[in-house]
């Protein structure tokens, strides 16, 4: 998916993910926010610790930056358990995935990143890898092709996808604890934001904090990103301290407005609205007239514009609120359409599956 932007990961290079890396919490109690998950997570990891077994396999759903491979991470330190990392593209065929799991210690932690996005066949060697700890190796092709079956350690499988509704139904039903990640609140982002200050040796005012918090899109990569612009900012154009107002002058600098949109929510909204009237528009028509993957709008942009109350997806296609006309500082047309009322919510926008 490229998400060459704000909250993508790796829009700067490898310098973004070292510091990315630097300030990951490491353990579950330094992990903000998302507290239901985390007692939830810290259940399940503790009673298996103590009953001496590998815990159930953990799916981490949720929208990009919000802190999935934080969590594995977090999953394999509390276990004081190795991990081991790959993600579903990387997995092209079964072969590839037995290899990995053929090679695993007993205990140790599995993280597939992207798990929606592994090949078919690999797929299917893996439900029963789940359950059984157990695979059947093909040995050559057609007729004579023999399935070898072999044993591997009991392990933990760590899986995270974007788009938990695209994950198959016996896939999804393996998983012993399904985690959902939502948006972050302005307070949780606050702490985040200080966390990560400290980390970095930025001077900010709590003012200032609360300012690139509520700029963050409810994302704590984002709001880690944010921060970081605002140090730049600070550093050559003030005296280093980020101050609420500074913040404010970075941050419009940057194109990032008071209610955190970026310029890809910004240019869908504008589309929606200027291009086609508020809609209805269907998300690859969209996609297109932003020059945009689907993906990445509807992964990216849409879910945060939908929890702003910007944008509503409908069965007829994507529809601008009264809020997006307003926010965008225009007068929607009189037959501007509202979308349905609340409770019909659902996208039948074509080819994508099921929402989350
Ligand atoms: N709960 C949290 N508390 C503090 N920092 C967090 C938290 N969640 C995420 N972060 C920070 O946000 C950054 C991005 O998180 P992470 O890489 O885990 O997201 P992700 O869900 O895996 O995203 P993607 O879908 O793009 O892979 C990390 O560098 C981490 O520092
Ligand atoms: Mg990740």
């Amino acid at each position: 998916m490229d998400t060459n932007r704000l909250v993508g990961p790796d829009p700067e290079g490898p310098d973004e993910e070292v510091v990315e890396a630097a300030l990951r919490p490491k353990r579950l109690d330094d992990f903000v926010g998302q507290e239901r998950v985390r007692e939830q997570l810290g259940l399940v990891l503790h009673s298996a610790l103590r009953r001496g077994r590998t815990p159930d396999h953990v799916l981490l759903s949720g929208g990009p930056g919000l802190g999935k491979t934080t969590l594995a991470m977090i999953i394999a330190a509390e276990l004081g358990q190795p991990l081991r990392v790959s993600s579903g593209p990387a997995i092209e065929r079964a072969g590839d995935l037995a290899a990995i799991l053929s090679t695993l210690a007993e205990g140790e932690v599995l993280f597939l990143d992207e798990i929606h996005r592994m090949a078919r066949p690999a797929e299917e060697m893996l439900y029963m890898a789940m359950e059984d700890f157990r695979v059947d190796v093909v040995v050559g092709k057609g007729p004579g092709a023999t399935a070898i079956p072999l044993d591997i350690a009991p392990f933990t499988l760590v899986g995270a996808t974007t788009r938990a509704g695209m994950l198959p139904g016996p896939l999804r039903d393996r998983f012993g604890f399904v985690a959902h990640m939502d948006f972050y609140g302005a307070a949780e982002l606050e702490v985040i934001v200080r966390r990560s200050a400290r980390l970095l040796e930025v001077e900010i005012t709590d003012d200032g904090a609360a300012e690139v918090a509520g700029r963050s899109r409810g994302t704590p990569r984002i709001a880690n990103r944010l921060l970081r612009r605002v140090r730049d900012y600070a550093e050559v154009r003030a005296d280093g301290v980020v101050t609420e107002e500074l913040a404010r002058s970075a941050l419009d600098l940057y194109e990032v407005d008071e209610r955190g949109l970026d310029r890809l929510d910004r240019a869908v909204l504008a589309a929606l609205l200027g291009k086609f009237g508020g809609g209805p528009v269907g998300l690859s028509t969209l996609a297109v007239s932003v020059g945009e993957e689907p993906e990445t709008v509807e992964v990216v942009a849409e879910p945060f514009l939908v929890r702003q109350g910007l944008l509503a997806r409908t069965p007829r296609g994507r529809v601008a609120t009264p809020a997006a006309w307003a926010h965008l500082g225009l007068t929607p047309p009189p037959a501007a359409p509202f979308g349905p009322p609340a409770g019909t919510l659902f996208d039948t926008d074509g080819d994508e599956g099921p929402e989350p």
